[in-house]
């Protein structure tokens, strides 16, 4: 039953009750809170006032790093100027330089980005761009939406449909029609402690040819993939697998989604992975680093032959019937061209991938201790599994989580009993040393 009775005041840290945490264990957390005041560069502040090491860039987004002036001055400057303004029919100059910035820093030939406000409803934005070009196009049949096992594209009815992470959909029914998924590219026993993108495990795109006989290619919108499946725990693309997913999407005429949400912006190594692997998509998504996590903004970058196909139809009406209250706000506008611009002047992409091979080397070198059952890393990123404790999954991955913000003065990241560690690309190598050595003290104190 609810408590309505009268409470302290909530500097108390166990009067949590009201806000209802996403994505979180609330009891667990409100029974040993991890809060916190502020952050700078690679730091955070805990409320007690300790600093403590970021390895996680927040939540994949503070790429630059925390606390960037420039960063906050922008976004103080345009709150004071403009507030906001309505991006149904009107417009801010901000909208149109920052797309032509995102734009140029995306593969050639996708040249128009659509904005909104989240990761979430970038995936479903791309849904939906990818369902209406086809009716535009003449092939209304193509309805069907294709994922992959263990992918995570947010939130929305359309991401958690083609997403693949079991506990993230069996609370919500049926979802959407006429979704399937391809494999998982994730093959312990063929991949196991692999420094960037596995030799093993091209041929899992091949399966999109069963699905493409099964349902037929007259029926099927887009696949989606993340380039690196984050939120699984950091399941890195296998060498060929997303040219060869191209290949088949091409051939068959099926539109493919690169979500880069989270390996957009210099994650690894490039401006976005599709740089990486050679790979064009038709459509792009972004999200977290486009504004070093300072301010909510998603967005989809859009093939010039899709965008195009919207714009015809009386010159007076809308060309697609999608977007947000919020898209192109005017903050998240000014935090993104700030953003962008600390990204090139610092050359952080640059230093990404200069480093990633010391990265990818001292976390590696966490292999051999308690149940550390594999590690894989690319770019600045890393996933660590450990054994899961009899009975309890997820159990080991949480206590470390606790074990690291309290007593080891260190963020990092969990996906069930998965360590997940992606740190600001400001990262120096004295600081991978420092995480490397705490990770391994967590993984020690949770043996
Ligand atoms: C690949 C991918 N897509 C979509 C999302 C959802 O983003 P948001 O939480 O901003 O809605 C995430 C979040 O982690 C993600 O990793």
């Amino acid at each position: 039953m609810l408590d309505k009775s009268p409470r302290p005041a909530v500097t108390v840290p166990n009067d949590l009750a009201a806000h209802w945490m996403p994505f979180t264990a609330n009891r667990a957390f409100k029974k040993n809170p991890r809060l916190l005041a502020g952050a700078k560069d690679m730091h955070y502040i805990t409320i007690d006032g300790r600093k403590i090491i970021d390895a996680a860039a927040g939540m994949w987004c503070c790429n630059a790093g925390h606390g960037r002036t420039e960063i906050a001055e922008a976004i103080g400057k345009q709150a004071a100027a403009l507030d906001y303004a309505p991006p149904f029919q009107f417009g801010i100059p901000q909208a149109f330089e920052l797309a032509n910035r995102i734009a140029d820093l995306a593969p050639a030939g996708l040249d128009h980005v659509f904005f909104c406000n989240s990761g979430s409803e970038a995936a479903d934005t791309a849904l939906k761009m990818a369902l209406a070009y086809h009716q535009i196009n003449g092939q209304g049949s193509r309805t069907r939406l294709i994922g992959r096992v263990r992918g995570y594209h947010g939130v929305g009815f359309g991401g958690t449909s083609v997403g693949g992470i079991v506990n993230n959909r069996k609370m919500f029914g049926t979802l959407l029609t006429g979704v399937d998924h391809i494999p998982a590219t994730y093959d312990r026993e063929k991949q196991a402690f692999t420094k960037g993108e596995p030799e093993y495990g091209a041929h899992f795109a091949e399966e999109l040819e069963n699905l493409v006989a099964l349902h037929g290619a007259n029926t099927i919108a887009a696949v989606i993939v993340e380039p690196m499946a984050g939120s699984t725990g950091v399941i890195p693309a296998p060498k060929g697998y997303l040219k060869r997913l191209r290949e088949i999407t091409q051939k068959h005429g099926i539109l493919l989604i690169f979500d880069e949400v989270i390996t957009g912006f210099g994650r690894l190594g490039h401006a976005f992975a599709a740089e990486r692997y050679g790979v064009t998509p038709d459509l792009l998504t972004f999200a977290k680093g486009v504004t070093n996590g300072a301010a909510p903004m998603g967005g989809v970058v859009v093939r010039d032959t899709i965008h195009d196909a919207f714009m015809s139809g009386p010159e007076h009406m809308v060309e697609f019937t999608h977007g947000y209250t919020y898209s192109a706000h005017p903050i998240a506008c000014a935090a993104g061209l700030a953003t962008l611009d600390i990204y090139r002047d610092h050359k952080l992409f640059e230093h990404a991938k200069a480093i990633e091979p010391k990265w990818a080397d001292a976390v590696m070198s966490l292999k051999g201790l308690p149940n550390v059952l594999d590690i894989r890393t690319v770019g600045l990123t890393a996933g660590i599994d450990l054994a899961p404790l009899p009975d309890a999954a997820g159990k080991r991955g949480y206590s470390a989580m606790e074990q690291a913000f309290h007593n080891t003065d260190l963020m990092l990241r969990i996906a069930g009993d998965t360590l997940a560690l992606t740190p600001p690309l400001i990262i120096s190598e004295d600081q991978i040393g420092e995480i490397v050595d705490k990770v391994g003290k967590v993984i020690k104190a949770v043996a």
